[in-house]
């Protein structure tokens, strides 16, 4: 069932931020990591998440080394105003140094980062620059403080942080608004619901949770099995051979929940998240991956719908029982 009848709910973007569609599109997976790419199929699933009502589309200066915020620019150029850009500065890999997977968060590399960014997205103004992960050798403040220059400079419209632990948000909100945490949320990856998303609820910090599908181990029981040999996925814990069919286990509940709404795994995986956020009371704008407009429509159909009291009971023990420590 793919009920795109209901408009895409809108949320804010940081308190007082503008208001986006409540699903943004990860891109991530159009040019590195998941295997080969239909370009021509992934332009059109851009256009056609627009459409829907998405509007913030997910990318990072690593992913796919430059590529696919090149990728992008095409797309934005055309849409500039309606569709804002999310990147992330902190992996120093460059196409010399693929298998480089040092950080830096020091002020220089944020600087001269932001600069190439821009001009690989062709875009004047970045709308959220995220740190991609915290650098420990260098003190959050100073960092914080060379991205909140970036805001001031016009390079940056709002800020955000990745998975960063509670005191590291508190503080570096108290230094400059952030309007955006992204961090793994899903029915596999829970750890968040603790302390950080009720923070984010007190700060007016909007939610983007990645990977919202377990990485697509949670669209089916097959899809693991189903992976080329060379898609990174086969690499990690929740994907290795001796814990797939535990993981299996827990995807045929989410499978027969989705059964028995006559809906797809990957829609009652969103809907729990939805629910979920909801509960806590925190705004929030999942990025779902895909390269495929046919998966696009399902995904976004899945904010408008509503799963039982006795489905959110069923799926509520399915994160304690994974397989595979998450990467
Ligand atoms: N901040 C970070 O550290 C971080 C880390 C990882 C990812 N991210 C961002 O988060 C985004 C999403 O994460 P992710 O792509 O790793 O994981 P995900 O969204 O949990 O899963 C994506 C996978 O699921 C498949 N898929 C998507 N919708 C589907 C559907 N309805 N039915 C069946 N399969 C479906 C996709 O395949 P197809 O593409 O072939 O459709 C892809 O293989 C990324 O694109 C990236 O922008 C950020």
């Amino acid at each position: 069932m793919t009920n795109l009848s209901r408009a895409l709910p809108r949320v804010e973007l940081g308190r007082g931020g503008p208001s986006i569609g409540a699903q943004g599109l990860g891109c991530m997976g159009m040019s590195e990591f998941y295997g080969a790419t239909d370009e021509a199929e992934a332009r059109a699933t851009l256009d056609r998440a627009l459409e829907l009502g998405v509007t913030l589309f997910d990318t990072a200066d690593m992913y796919g080394l430059g590529a696919n915020e090149a990728f992008l620019a095409d797309f934005l150029r055309r849409n500039r105003g309606a569709a804002l850009v999310a990147t992330k500065f902190g992996y120093v890999r460059t196409p010399q140094t693929p298998d480089d997977w040092s950080l830096s968060n020091r002020p220089e590399h944020i600087r001269a980062a932001v600069e190439r960014s821009l001009q690989r997205l062709g875009v004047e103004t970045i709308d959220l620059y995220y740190m991609h992960r915290r650098d420990k050798a260098v003190p959050l403040a100073e960092s914080v403080g060379a991205m909140a220059e970036l805001v001031s400079a016009g390079k940056v419209r709002q800020l955000g942080l990745c998975e960063v632990e509670p005191d590291e948000l508190r503080e570096a909100h108290a230094i400059h608004p952030i309007a955006a945490l992204q961090s793994e949320w899903s029915l596999f990856s829970r750890d968040i619901e603790d302390e950080i998303a009720p923070l984010a609820a007190e700060l007016g910090v909007t939610l983007v949770p990645f990977a919202p599908l377990g990485r697509g181990l949670l669209t089916s029981r097959d899809f693991a099995r189903a992976l080329p040999k060379d898609d990174a996925r086969l690499n990690f814990p929740r994907f290795a051979a001796e814990n797939l069919d535990g993981n299996d286990r827990l995807v045929a509940e989410v499978e027969a929940i989705a059964a028995a709404h006559g809906i797809t795994a990957a829609q009652t995986a969103l809907a729990w998240l939805y629910a979920r956020a909801r509960a806590l009371g925190v705004a929030m704008v999942p990025i779902p991956g895909t390269r495929r407009r046919t998966r696009l429509e399902e995904n976004v159909a899945a904010a408008t719908l509503t799963l039982s009291e006795a489905d959110m009971e069923r799926l509520e023990t399915l994160a304690a029982k994974v397989r595979g420590v998450r990467v």
